[in-house]
């Protein structure tokens, strides 16, 4: 039966069925007589000119010439499902978060997934990173783990994010080609930023053109924080991993499917929910505790290194599936609002400079493509009570009766709450420093972590990366551009920097200052050394 925790729940006081009991009205409710004719001037057998005074016609075109919204600036195109994260082993030594310490729980979800760059009408199976964002409507409020299926990005710093985002997006003069396929200023970028490096492996890997949503493993990526009720923080990795196993497609398919059923990914997800095979993953966190956060030879607080599991393990503590497709695209898929800052008690930030900046830029884009009072829309409102003296703007629909809109008041209306009535504190991190543009030390390493990734994939992997760099490079005009790349991956395996090199032209990598290659290697990086999935729900497959 419904709770009062429940989405659904939640959700149905606004969810109307269609049925033939009802009768066509207009918005403001007057019952019409027609879907079908503008009210006109008529003679006996000829209609003359439209009447300007229909109210019927005029709302309906006008509500149509209105229905679209400025698609999302990155991740326009997704798809989503409603679910549900059951905690199976509380973590109360690490966190005072309801979500992470009580079993009892079911906490309602809903999980979007998406590419990056291309347009909301754009095709499913193009190489690219793919979205993995679950907002959890808790009773403390809604945490949102705004993810994707790569562990690590293109960049160290939030200020960096237009210039990447541009130099992937479609170019400026022609808006060709679609940012997917690689071009000159895609790898003119990654050449520039060295930081990219680590990324541009990943995306170049058989992981950026997944067989499916169910089959793709999803990250926080940055690093977060979690303070248990004694006060004590540690830092911590949020961890998806699907249990069917992550799955890929060769690039071959991808690009028939591209063309055949750019929906591809789409019906998968719905059908496979709709046919009652719903896709589960197990969440995991890796935790560093606050004492080490500096007995690593990278930094981690930089979101283009992964912390390999061999040195923090990941730990499982939940399962999350989503069982129950949208009711409705647009108010649902399209209009969810997930932001890194929404964060429960128990779970902090941490100062992740790529972290501190999505915190500011999700909530602005928000205002722009949804408006100011976009959390009082259904799939963002949260489950628990919302009450403070924000107020106005465009499209404010909730009603707050009294007299007095500020703090403190005669009344002593709306007090703040305690820490024991759940009130969120902050971890008072000790902050010293000088005012500067600049980054630590460690974040200057930019090639051990593409190496390790590359080590670590297997021999079909290495062979299908080697492919991939050599089509997208090959797509490239600007002979500066393809040289310099073959020459960066010269930092990374010189045999594989030769490879590519022979494929594309351009002037040959140079042995002499490349960085050498010490074979070093990780756990999990490659999808062949994957943790096995579960053979039964495998071969469930839809
Ligand atoms: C959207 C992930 C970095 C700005 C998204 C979405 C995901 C995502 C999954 C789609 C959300 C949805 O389905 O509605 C990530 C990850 C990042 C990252 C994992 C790196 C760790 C950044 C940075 C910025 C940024 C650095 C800006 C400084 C945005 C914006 C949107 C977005 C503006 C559109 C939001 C909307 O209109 O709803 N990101 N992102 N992202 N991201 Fe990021």
């Amino acid at each position: 039966g419904p709770r009062e925790s429940d989405k659904l729940h939640d959700l149905a006081k606004v969810t109307k069925d269609i049925s033939p009991d009802h009768r066509l009205t207009t918005d403001y409710g007057v019952k019409q007589t027609t879907h079908d004719d503008w009210l006109k001037v008529a003679s006996s057998d000829k209609t003359g000119p439209l009447l300007l005074e229909d109210p019927l016609g005029r709302e309906k075109i006008m509500r149509f010439d209105h229905e679209r919204i400025p698609e999302r600036v990155v991740h326009a195109r997704g798809s989503g499902a409603f679910g549900k994260f059951k905690l199976l082993e509380p973590i109360p030594e690490l966190t005072m978060a309801g979500v992470l310490t009580d079993t009892s729980r079911e906490t309602p979800v809903f999980v979007r997934f998406s590419t990056v760059l291309g347009s909301r009408g754009s095709a499913d199976t193009v190489r690219d990173v793919r979205g993995f964002a679950t907002k959890f409507y808790t009773k403390e409020g809604n945490w949102d783990i705004v993810g994707n299926n790569i562990p690590v990005f293109f960049i160290q710093d939030a200020i960096k994010f237009p210039d990447v985002i541009h130099a992937g997006k479609p170019e400026p003069h022609n808006e060709v080609p679609q940012a997917q396929s690689a071009h000159n200023n895609f790898w003119d970028f990654q050449f520039n930023h060295t930081e990219a490096t680590h990324m541009f492996m990943w995306t170049m890997s058989d992981r950026a053109i997944p067989r499916s949503f169910r089959m793709m493993q999803g990250f926080g990526v940055n690093t977060f924080t979690l303070i248990n009720s004694k006060g004590e923080r540690h830092f911590a990795k949020f961890h998806w991993t699907p249990e069917l196993g992550v799955h890929s497609l060769v690039w071959d398919e991808a690009l028939k499917i591209s063309g055949q059923d750019p929906d591809f990914h789409r019906k998968d997800l719905w059908e496979a929910i709709a046919n009652g095979v719903y896709p589960k993953w197990k969440f995991g966190i890796q935790v560093i505790p606050e004492a080490d956060e500096n007995k690593f030879d990278f930094d981690i607080l930089d979101a283009t290194k992964v912390w390999p599991e061999d040195l923090v393990p990941v730990r499982y503590i939940g399962e999350m599936e989503l069982n129950r497709n949208p009711d409705e695209f647009f108010t649902q898929v399209e209009q969810i609002a997930f932001c890194t800052s929404h964060v429960v008690p128990g779970i902090g930030f941490s100062d992740d400079p790529l972290l501190q900046g999505r915190n500011f830029s999700y909530f602005d884009t928000q205002i722009s493509r949804l408006g100011v009072n976009f959390q009082e829309l259904p799939i963002n409102r949260p489950v628990c009570p919302v009450m403070n003296f924000n107020r106005d703007g465009a499209l404010r629909h909730t009603i707050t009766r009294g007299t007095v809109n500020y703090w403190p008041n005669r009344y002593g209306a709306v007090p703040p709450a305690t820490l024991d009535e759940g009130g969120y504190l902050e971890y008072a991190e000790r902050v010293a420093g000088i005012k500067a543009r600049m980054r630590s030390a460690k974040f200057k390493d930019h090639f051990s972590q593409a190496q390790l990734f590359y080590n670590s994939l297997s021999p079909i992997e290495k062979a299908h990366l080697t492919n991939a760099l050599a089509f997208e490079l090959d797509h490239c005009e600007d002979p500066l551009v393809y040289s310099r790349m073959a020459q960066r991956l010269a930092d990374i395996d010189f045999s594989l920097a030769k490879e590519v090199h022979s494929r594309i032209g351009g002037d040959p990598p140079s042995e002499t200052n490349r960085r050498p290659n010490h074979g070093k290697k990780a756990p999990n990086l490659s999808q062949f050394d994957f943790p096995p999935s579960n053979p039964t729900i495998a071969s469930r497959r839809v």
